[in-house]
């Protein structure tokens, strides 16, 4: 990576302002449900503990659009932060206000706080300069290690750069190398697979993988679109018919690039959105009107096997069915049971397919899962990271 890290810049003793991603899932009561962001943020807090600094921590949680919601607060990430790291994380009571200016003013050597959700405040997602400004003055370094928001341009990911000596944390540094290695340098054969509901939501990163790698593996919801586009009837399955043209085009440039271009061959359907709706598995040319498919079939699965356990490299983002109802998780458990096997770089993107990942056990046993759904869809898409982008060169 070309920018600076924690490592290329003095801070001892020094009052550092850490981005993190603490965006995590909580249950109604608001207790987090998957800590591993939290997790994935402490080398960089302990860092910064070993250099005697003056820790303060900030994040956004949901989307409060500019309100405080109590059902937002970072309070419960402050309290799981101080379990893991065995020291009192203070907790201020608002972003910019008087609380957190007092906490702020009066943090010593080696104590951590955090500030509330900076999305409490409208101003954050407007990149406002005067409130970056504000988070700014409470600082001395501005250190960003929320990968996971990296493609927001916001006050507290970007905004704040312009006023501070700012540099990348380790998780970023981390997730660069790891993402980036895959598509710049990948050892071949290099295979992606791409899942989702929607053809929309991946066009770009189709687009770029297919500049990329030697396979590319199409399963979830999108195939559907891709199969109407050659002609077959999807019966109630998700499909975009705006879409259908573009579809088209994608399978032609992978033809013109020589990239092996993997739809399912069958899929399991189900009569409604029910998860124990009635199912059965037919062939993808032929899915029966009033049916709707919520999976790969098993004869996929082989296909799709076979080609990934010859891969040296793996990408993968978006699940392949709706692994949120077991009978329809099969496509998408047996696939990460593959790439938990091969003696291959397997790198899976955040969001939908890392929870899958997750749920199957399997986490330990991918090369890398990022923290980043979107922003990892857009890093291997090719755009730049306006979080990474404000940090000081090398
Ligand atoms: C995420 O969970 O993808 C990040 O925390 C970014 O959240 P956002 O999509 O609300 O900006």
């Amino acid at each position: 990576m070309n920018k600076k890290t924690v490592r290329d810049i003095d801070l001892k003793g020094k009052k550092v302002l850490v981005r993190c991603d603490f965006n995590v899932p909580m249950d109604e009561n608001q207790n987090i449900t998957d800590n591993t962001r939290i997790v994935a943020a402490i080398p960089t807090i302990q860092y910064l503990l070993d250099n005697n600094c003056k820790i303060i921590l900030c994040s956004h949680l949901g989307r409060p659009k500019g309100e405080v919601k109590p059902e937002y607060s970072l309070k419960p990430v402050a309290k799981e932060l101080s379990k893991l790291l065995g020291t009192e994380v203070k907790m201020a009571e608002d972003v910019i206000g008087e609380s957190a200016k007092k906490l702020s003013a009066n943090l010593q050597e080696k104590e951590i706080m955090l500030l509330e959700n900076v999305r409490f405040h409208r101003e954050e997602t407007d990149n406002n300069p005067e409130f970056a400004k504000a988070l700014s003055t409470m600082a001395e370094v501005y250190v960003n290690d929320a990968f996971g928001t990296a493609h927001r341009a916001h006050a507290s990911t970007e905004g704040v750069a312009k006023f501070l000596p700012a540099v990348s944390g380790f998780l970023i540094e981390k997730e660069l190398k790891f993402l980036g290695n895959a598509i710049e340098n990948p050892e071949r054969p290099f295979v992606a697979i791409l899942g989702g509901a929607k053809v929309s939501d991946k066009i770009g990163v189709i687009d770029s993988l297919l500049e990329k790698v030697d396979t590319l593996i199409i399963g979830g919801g999108m195939a559907y679109t891709f199969f109407k586009a050659q002609g077959y009837e999807v019966g109630n399955s998700i499909c975009e018919i705006d879409k259908l043209d573009l579809a088209r085009e994608l399978m032609q440039k992978a033809e013109q690039k020589g990239v092996k271009f993997l739809l399912p061959v069958d899929t399991k359907v189900g009569k409604e959105y029910d998860k124990n709706t009635e199912s059965k598995t037919v062939k993808c040319t032929e899915i029966p009107a009033d049916w709707e498919g919520f999976d790969i079939g098993e004869e996929t699965i082989k296909l799709f096997a076979e080609e990934i356990r010859k891969a040296k490299t793996v990408v993968w983002n978006g699940p392949l069915g709706l692994f949120e109802f077991e009978q329809f998780a099969v496509g998408t458990n047996s696939i990460a049971k593959v790439l938990s096997e091969i003696d291959a770089t397997t790198i899976i993107g955040g969001g939908d397919s890392a929870a899958a990942v997750e749920k199957a056990n399997l986490a330990d046993k991918m090369t890398h899962i990022s923290t980043g759904g979107g922003a990892s869809l857009e890093f291997l898409e090719g755009k730049k990271l306006p979080g990474i982008e404000c940090l000081q060169d090398k």
